[in-house]
């Protein structure tokens, strides 16, 4: 089986990401996006922005700070409520997730048991710290945010780095809500960093202390929660679902959107969002349908914000199955009510002659768990190459750019390809370096889709091949058609519908 740090040897040698600070002796869950790895990340981030501000006119992308006063977590109940259980060691001291514990001695997920019940358990089976072997002691909490002091003196004030980007917009709430003219349902998105003081980080990207997320916060009137304008566009898609009733079977079921709304109660607002969810995955990223699914959480498992809380969850083999990559909150008014009752300032809206405290529906991404799903997806092993399959729209760079010889006037058509190309918005690696197989091999090894090759025929007919990362097909293309062709090949179409394969 392959396992994160297979993924993470793989990813360090290639350029995409290590540890931070190697040089220095490394603090576990803080990690570095090498060249090819931040390329990849900025890439998945703005597909991201594409397709879900795309969603409606009133979404709209913000920036807000990372370090917020200690009020906002009080109004939040982050300062109350974000805590994970933990064990210590008797003997040595050493700290570890309580739940963590349990899960790599017996089988299960016990995230939201109970801390009696998990004390109980590991007194039962008798588990000793990893290190030391000496005997834990009951299960405690601990509040999993970086606390840190704002100036100084007697002007000193608490604050805490943002576990979450959603803070940043129900800060924002109330001035956006003005400035974009009174109108809802309002998104507020942000891709930003959110840093959590880990127990146990792990699994490379997937358990950081500190990471990104891109959250996208919907404010909408929670009188119209059963109703969506373009639901018809999604009532026949369907979901793949994992309910709670399902843990013991592990059946997914594929139900239509409108059998969602009618079988499992969910209001139509909410469904409609979730479909999207779904396509971003499925048909934007073309992600294997099977790899896909929503898990519903269980009340103890539930966020404690959440009213309706599904996971969206990925099938990693390094990761031993389905894991979480983002969610799908309804969390009420839960924030904005509490921000009011902290603040003193009102949240309430007038639309319609009607006042009343919006609702919020949070579509929330973690950025880095996506980009390593991405890089575990695309890792593949063939007979006479190892080639990572990203999808198109996120490789690393678009295109690969190659003279076939370095003489006779192909470098020089080669480059005036390249400036056209950049100038068409495409990311581009030229590379004039080796025998042309071995510049495919490179492409291959870091999942560039497409590679472009200038040659002799090149000179006479101004144009040149075009081949396809995955089949390895080629078809020739005017240059004067280039930028379009690989528009429309990054978009998905096949090399067969864009040109005459060759022989
Ligand atoms: N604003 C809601 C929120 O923060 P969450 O489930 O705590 O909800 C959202 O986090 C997403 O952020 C998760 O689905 C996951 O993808 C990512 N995430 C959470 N903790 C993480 C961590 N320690 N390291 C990397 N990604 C994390």
């Amino acid at each position: 089986m392959m396992k994160s740090d297979k993924i993470l040897d793989i990813a360090k040698r290639r350029g995409f990401f290590w540890q931070n600070s190697l040089v220095h002796g490394p603090i576990a869950g803080f990690y570095d996006y090498a060249h090819l790895g931040a390329s990849l990340k900025r890439k998945w981030e703005n597909e991201w922005r594409n397709f879900f501000l795309g969603l409606d006119d009133n979404f709209h992308e913000i920036q807000a700070c990372q370090i917020m006063p200690e009020e906002v977590f009080k109004a939040s109940g982050h300062l109350e409520s974000f805590i994970d259980p933990m064990v210590k060691c008797k003997k040595c001291g050493n700290i570890e997730r309580a739940d963590h514990v349990l899960s790599a001695k017996i089988e299960g997920d016990f995230e939201g048991v109970s801390l009696e019940k998990m004390s109980e358990l590991i007194m039962k089976h008798d588990m000793r710290c990893e290190k030391c072997k000496g005997k834990f002691s009951e299960v405690g909490i601990i509040n999993m945010m970086f606390p840190l002091d704002i100036g100084t003196g007697k002007m000193k004030r608490t604050g805490y780095l943002s576990p979450e980007t959603a803070q940043g917009a129900y800060v924002n709430f109330k001035l956006e809500f003005e400035a974009l003219r009174r109108r809802l349902p309002m998104g507020l998105a942000i891709v930003g960093k959110a840093f959590r003081n880990e127990i146990s980080p792990r699994n490379v990207l997937i358990r950081m202390r500190e990471f990104t997320q891109a959250e996208l916060q919907i404010f909408f009137d929670p009188g119209k929660i059963g109703e969506h304008p373009r639901f018809r566009e999604v009532a026949g898609y369907k979901l793949r679902l994992y309910p709670e009733g399902n843990r013991k079977s592990g059946r997914i079921d594929e139900l239509r959107c409108s059998e969602v709304v009618s079988k499992l109660k969910l209001p139509r607002f909410y469904v409609y969002h979730m479909a999207r969810i779904q396509q971003f995955y499925l048909n934007h990223l073309k992600l294997p349908r099977d790899r896909f699914r929503f898990k519903q959480l269980t009340d103890d498992e539930k966020a404690f914000y959440n009213k309706y809380h599904w996971d969206i969850e990925l099938n990693l083999e390094s990761l031993g199955g389905f894991s979480e990559m983002a969610g799908c909150h309804y969390r009420t008014d839960h924030d904005l009510k509490g921000h009011q009752r902290v603040s003193g300032e009102s949240m309430e809206v007038s639309v319609d002659g009607r006042k009343f405290m919006p609702h919020v529906l949070e579509l929330s991404f973690g950025v880095d768990r996506n980009v390593y799903a991405m890089f575990e997806l695309a890792l593949k092993e063939e007979k006479d190459r190892v080639v990572m399959k990203f999808p198109r729209r996120v490789s690393p760079f678009d295109v690969g750019l190659f003279p076939l010889v370095n003489k006779d006037g192909l470098q020089e058509k080669t480059r005036e390809i390249q400036v056209m190309l950049k100038e068409s918005g495409f990311s581009v690696f030229y590379d004039e370096g080796g025998s042309i197989g071995r510049r495919y091999r490179r492409i291959d090894e870091v999942g560039i889709a497409a590679g472009v090759t200038v040659d002799y025929e090149s000179l006479e007919n101004d144009d040149a091949t075009l081949r396809d990362r995955d089949s390895m097909k080629q078809i020739r293309v005017k240059v004067s058609e280039l930028a379009g062709v690989l528009g429309e090949f990054i978009a998905g179409k096949e090399l067969e519908h864009l040109g005459v394969v060759l022989k």
